[in-house]
């Protein structure tokens, strides 16, 4: 099993099986991670890695519409199309932050 640490939720944990989907365990463990399409499509799920990013799997060419490479290189990634098989700790912005 793997810890995810949901940093703009309080720090708050959940555990779930290696490579799960990040956005997934999110949703199930009401983790808070924002999305609205699931399918890599809006790029709402923009998120950053912040411990643990040799935890997840490689970028996906869905993530290249929307991410840079200066983003990737900051541990950014999108929650939708991302499979995490070790711990790590993740944070976002807000929606109501976002413009
Ligand atoms: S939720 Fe839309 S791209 Fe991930």
């Amino acid at each position: 099993m793997i810890t995810i640490t949901f940093v703009t939720n309080d720090g708050k944990t959940a555990t779930a099986p290696d490579n799960s989907n990040l956005l997934r365990v999110s949703l199930r463990e009401k983790g808070g991670i924002p999305f609205k399409c699931g399918g890599g499509i809006c790029g709402t799920c923009k998120c950053k890695i912040e411990d643990g990013i040799e935890n997840t799997d490689t970028i996906k060419p869905k993530e290249r519409k929307h991410l840079t490479e200066a983003d990737f290189a900051a541990g950014y990634r999108m929650a939708c199309q991302t499979f995490v098989n070790g711990d790590i700790s993740v944070s976002w912005i807000p929606l109501a932050d976002r413009r």
